[in-house]
């Protein structure tokens, strides 16, 4: 009896989840692997990727066009959360787990496969991602995990793979781990593992270094319809086309690398770059959009909930009844949130220098030093002595 008889695999065609095939047949019994490529816009070669899975053992290989749903559904929520994993990490690769894992359920239930598999290792977060997702989605699924246990080295995973004619990778690869999507790309491992040394150029492929950036700044509009960003410089976009736009224009500038220590949800902390140019300024035009049509209240109250919102994507509690009721609650704030947001972008700097929106809240007659001043100086004196009374209360009694 295996583990399981037929399987729908998370397939990148990389040396792990190729090796996981054959690994799965012959070491866990598994009748059937049905591989499942996402094209996340990542850029791979997917008609090699979907040959390969075939040739190292698959009896179905399928390819999903993701990149639409992603940014959609994930992206855009994640903008409309601001949501940054430790103020920083705008979660990348995190949002990708919870739409692949669907992918994965969805195929199961049409192929009557009775457990999906991914690549992961036991020490990150996308395991958890996964697995968590899988479970939301559908509890009787079971959840094969080779990688987690199969104890082999690199050198050790590329002979298992040979055996069933799985080649070795042709180029001397590449020592770092990467994870690349539209949103962004995860770099780890290599000479990054050294928290103290700065990260070779050469890891970066979507922004320039400062010295090749433009000499001159560039100014772009961004334009958001209840939250959703649609415009480029007053020009209507589709979702997938505003992002790769953005990460070229703003990655040109040298906009959009981070160099963190994270603390993964499994207790590792890990040194971690980014690079994620439009998701960076996306969100920060966003909470500034916010900052214009949005009360004091609900903004402050906001801002409370977003580090929330990042943990439970972080932590792969995307399908989860916070995550929905938090969902609920920031669409809710959105309803006003349409305008433009001028961004300057120059020199690792995108800053934000001009924001207009029919919904806006500023009130030039109420904020304004000059002769049209409106607001009522008078009220103020009451205003204060009812708000300072209990301080006033306090420190005429805590005198001793
Ligand atoms: N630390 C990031 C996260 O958990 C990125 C993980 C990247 N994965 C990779 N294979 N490089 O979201």
């Amino acid at each position: 009896m295996g583990r399981a008889k037929k399987v729908v695999l998370a397939y990148s065609g990389g040396v792990d989840t190729s090796v996981c095939i054959p690994y799965l047949k012959h070491e866990w019994g598994v009748e059937e692997v049905i591989t499942l490529a996402a094209d996340l816009g990542q850029g791979d070669e997917l008609e090699a990727v979907q040959k390969k899975a075939l040739t190292s053992g698959a009896s179905e290989s399928l390819v999903a066009d993701l990149k639409e749903s992603f940014i959609k559904d994930y992206a855009f929520s994640a903008i409309v959360a601001n949501a940054l994993y430790e103020k920083r990490y705008p979660l990348g690769t995190a949002l990708a787990r919870p739409l692949i894992a669907k992918e994965l359920v969805e195929a199961a239930a049409k192929y009557g496969a009775d457990a999906i598999a991914h690549g992961c290792t036991g020490k990150g977060n996308d395991q958890v991602r996964f697995d968590v997702a899988v479970a939301a989605l559908n509890p009787n699924l079971k959840i094969l995990a080779p990688a987690r246990e199969w104890g082999m080295s690199r050198e050790e995973t590329i002979a298992y793979g040979e055996k069933f004619g799985i080649p070795a990778p042709v180029k001397k690869s590449s020592p770092y781990s990467i994870d690349k999507n539209l949103l962004g790309r995860s770099i780890e491992a290599g000479i990054l593992e050294d928290p103290a040394v700065e990260p070779p150029e050469e890891i970066y492929t979507m922004t320039k270094a400062i010295a090749d950036t433009p000499d001159e700044p560039e100014y772009i509009d961004i334009g958001f319809t209840q939250g959703i960003p649609t415009t480029i410089n007053g020009e209507g976009k589709n979702p997938v086309e505003l992002i790769e736009q953005l990460n070229q224009i703003v990655g040109n500038h040298g906009i959009g690398r981070i160099d963190m220590i994270e603390n993964r949800l499994v207790g590792i902390k890990s040194r971690e770059i980014y690079e994620s140019p439009a998701m960076l300024v996306l969100i920060q035009a966003h909470r500034d959009l916010e900052s214009l049509t949005l009360t004091a209240d609900v903004t402050h109250y906001k801002r409370g909930i977003e580090e929330t919102y990042s943990q439970l994507v972080y932590n792969g509690l995307w399908y989860s009844p916070l995550k929905a009721a938090l969902d609920a609650f920031i669409q809710k704030t959105q309803e006003k949130v349409s305008g433009n947001v001028r961004v300057k972008l120059f020199k690792g700097n995108a800053t934000i220098v001009g924001r207009t929106s029919d919904n806006s809240l500023y009130t030039p007659d109420l904020a304004t030093y000059g002769a049209q001043d409106q607001f009522d100086h008078q009220a103020a004196e009451g205003f204060i002595y009812v708000w300072g009374l209990p301080t006033r209360i306090w420190a005429q009694q805590d005198r001793s």
